[in-house]
């Protein structure tokens, strides 16, 4: 029997609120740490467009998540922007509701370089806020992080026109590589603070198996909020809302109380300060495939359960039977082995397969 709306648990006592729902596999940013050209050339085997989700099958399925608990919904790719025909998706999604009526929080994850054109038609279909990922401002920083050439500029005028449309509050990530543009943590700082965009450094990790990831190159995220501070006075602010990634940090006014105007940046700190303790986020992969942890070596195949006629109830029955028995919690393992990892990398997912 399926349990009551919002009371699935899983071993660890952690409720299910947030999915992540992956729209592609591909993305035209080849960043490093996520898709190194030498793994991801032409010759990389993407997933058919027969094997993705149709939009009806994941809205179906995104329903009976926001029936067991599910309270906000990312879409994610790759670049999720790339997927045709995306704000079809959105128009379906934003007409949920959870059990108590309540809109769900519906956002994306995007590199922004197709915000300028998608920007308006986003928000037209119900998408209420994006995130956009950008790794620096010098130019010559970003066109190497991204590793195609693409002007930071264009990802500058896609923030623009997702202001302009009223895609807020906008969420800026900045993966931050030490020794790579760790440079560009206080120009990006003094940018957006004042900005009304909220800025959040994210430890560069160990996800996937083809980034090369070293320990040595991890800023941890203490380092971040000092060279901040040392020049813009932080004081720490609460969370938002139990079991988020983000430590919350508030630009200081004269009195060391938080200046709101100046606004806040966040710091998500999964290699060195891991908060899997409240981890309440599951992944849709771009085709079907449920993992309870970004780390996961394997996913619940919830497409052929879809496509085998499977009812709304034993649907709803499969999702709280795997939640109920979820017990990841990979990188706080991992913290108690401080070592580089590169040898149990081997068998782990992707994130552009299972998004970010
Ligand atoms: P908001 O609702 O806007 O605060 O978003 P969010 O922080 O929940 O999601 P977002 O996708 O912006 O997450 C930012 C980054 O945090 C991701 O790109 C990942 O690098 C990292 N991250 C997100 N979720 C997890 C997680 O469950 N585990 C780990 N280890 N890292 C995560
Ligand atoms: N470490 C940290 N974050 C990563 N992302 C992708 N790969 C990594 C990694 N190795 C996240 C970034 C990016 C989003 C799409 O995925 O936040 O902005
Ligand atoms: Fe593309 Fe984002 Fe991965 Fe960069 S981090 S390759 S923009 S999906
Ligand atoms: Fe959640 Fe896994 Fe990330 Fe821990 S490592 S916070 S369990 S997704």
């Amino acid at each position: 029997m399926a349990t009551p709306p919002g009371l699935l648990v899983d071993t660890r006592g952690r409720p299910l609120r947030d999915l992540r729902i992956s729209v592609t596999d591909r993305c035209n940013f080849r960043c490093s740490y996520c898709m190194p050209k030498e793994t991801f050339g032409q010759d990389y085997p993407y997933l058919a467009h027969s094997a993705l989700l149709t939009f009806e099958e994941i809205t179906r399925l995104a329903r009976q998540f926001v029936l067991q608990g599910v309270q906000k919904l990312r879409l994610t790719g790759g670049e999720p922007l790339l997927r045709k025909n995306i704000e079809t998706l959105i128009t379906q999604l934003s007409a949920l509701r959870t059990p108590g009526g309540k809109a769900l929080d519906l956002t994306l994850t995007t590199n922004g370089s197709l915000l300028q054109r998608k920007a308006q038609l986003l928000k037209a279909a119900g998408l209420q806020r994006v995130t956009v990922s950008l790794d620096g401002l010098d130019d010559a920083v970003f066109r190497s992080m991204n590793d195609v050439d693409f002007p930071v500029a264009d990802v500058l005028a896609g923030l623009q026109a997702a202001c302009d449309a009223g895609l807020g509050p906008i969420k800026i990530n900045m993966v931050v590589k030490r020794g790579t543009n760790d440079q560009e943590i206080l120009p990006m700082a003094r940018h957006f603070r004042g900005s009304g965009m909220v800025l959040r450094f994210i430890e560069y990790m160990d996800v996937g198996a083809t980034n090369g990831w070293r320990m040595n190159e991890v800023l941890p995220s203490a380092e971040v909020v000092r060279r901040i501070h040392s020049e813009m006075p932080l004081v720490p602010l609460e969370a938002s809302a139990p079991g988020e990634t983000a430590e919350r940090w508030g630009y200081a006014d004269g009195n060391g109380r938080h200046d709101v105007a100046a606004g806040e940046i966040g710091v998500i700190s999964s290699v060195t300060q891991a908060f899997c303790g409240t981890c309440n986020r599951a992944r849709l992969s771009t085709e079907g495939q449920l993992f309870l942890c970004l780390f996961a070596s394997r996913g619940y195949d919830l497409k052929t359960l879809l496509r085998n006629t499977a009812s709304d109830d034993q649907l709803a029955s499969a999702l709280a039977y795997i939640w109920q028995a979820r017990n990841d919690r990979y990188s706080e393992l991992r913290s108690l082995q401080p070592q580089d990892s590169a040898e149990s990398s081997a068998r782990r997912v992707e994130m552009s397969y299972i998004g970010g």
